[in-house]
């Protein structure tokens, strides 16, 4: 069965507004691997789970056409709203079924999308629209740590603050997530050209946000697991669960007078899953 988690029109601008972008080093090291494998025209891309088009947008200027696709119909509405480029269109659609004719994609990507998949029907799918040496690309990214923009180092308190969140609100996430956390080791792409790359491996991946706590505390909000706790223990139970972290940052950036408009970092460091479709499957 689908898992719809991402439907609330609130949720949706919430993650319109507080979703990282991934960083530009990223889309080009998809693009170079794909150029190195393909050498005809890039005519389409489809990025699946494109929720409000975060990644959707960053493949626009290499493709003459690009379409995302989400099953959710408020993340769709954001995405469109949010995008510019004439090139881009966003359709409602599963994953388990590509808005493509067959052997006509040069690449598709999900980004955080691919542990809500049925994967093998996803993958049948991909194999079934990717033209041959096309390109497959899994992405994601692990939970952001925070830090002080003036002392950049010192990481662990302000991790803990998040970590604290994390774990109050567990039950409430989707057995899903777990896939995420261990940056998707136990996904093995269809192809045998393939590459994996996590941890250590994709720290050049880094997407640092410079905002403040109040923005933070935004992005906290967009966490599917946290909607879940609200949908059962009210927003009273959430608003203290965020109070407190606040504090707690606050206590840690040494900004108590400041409240939200304190200045805070934080990085998301993404991971990769990338692999060609062979000249014949
Ligand atoms: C965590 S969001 C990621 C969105 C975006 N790609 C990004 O990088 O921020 C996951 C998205 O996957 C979508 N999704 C979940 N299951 C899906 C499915 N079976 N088919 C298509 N999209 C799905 C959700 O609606 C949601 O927008």
């Amino acid at each position: 069965m689908e898992k719809k988690l991402f439907e609330g029109a609130l949720h949706a601008t919430l993650y319109s507004k507080f979703r990282p972008n991934p960083p530009a080093n990223l889309i080009s090291f998809i693009i170079s691997y794909l150029q190195e494998k393909y050498a005809g025209p890039l005519n389409l891309a489809l990025d699946v789970g494109c929720g409000s088009g975060q990644s959707t947008r960053l493949l626009s200027p290499y493709f003459k056409r690009v379409i995302g696709s989400d099953i959710s119909e408020a993340q769709i509405a954001n995405a469109k709203q949010d995008t510019q480029a004439s090139n881009i269109s966003y359709i409602l659609k599963t994953a388990s079924s590509l808005e493509a004719e067959d052997t006509s994609v040069q690449l598709i990507t999900a980004c955080q999308a691919a542990h809500w998949f049925d994967l093998p029907q996803f993958f049948q799918e991909a194999n079934r629209v990717l033209v041959p040496h096309g390109v497959l690309a899994l992405m994601g990214y692990v939970l952001p740590c925070p830090f002080n923009p003036t002392a950049p180092d010192d990481r662990a308190a302000f991790m803990d603050v998040v970590d604290q969140i994390y774990h109050t609100t567990g039950p409430w996430w989707d057995s899903s997530r777990v896939d995420v956390d261990r940056e998707y080791d136990r996904i093995t792409l269809p192809y045998p050209d393939a590459l994996y790359m996590r941890g250590k491996d994709s720290e050049q991946f880094t997407a640092t946000v410079n905002g403040t706590v109040e923005e933070f505390l935004g992005y906290l909000q967009t966490w599917s697991g946290l909607q879940a706790y609200i949908k059962d223990r009210g927003q009273a139970e959430c608003n203290k669960l965020l109070l407190h972290a606040r504090l707690r940052l606050l206590d840690l950036l040494g900004q108590q007078e400041a409240g939200g408009s304190a200045a805070l970092n934080w990085s998301f460091r993404y991971f990769l899953l990338i692999s060609t479709k062979p000249k014949e499957s």
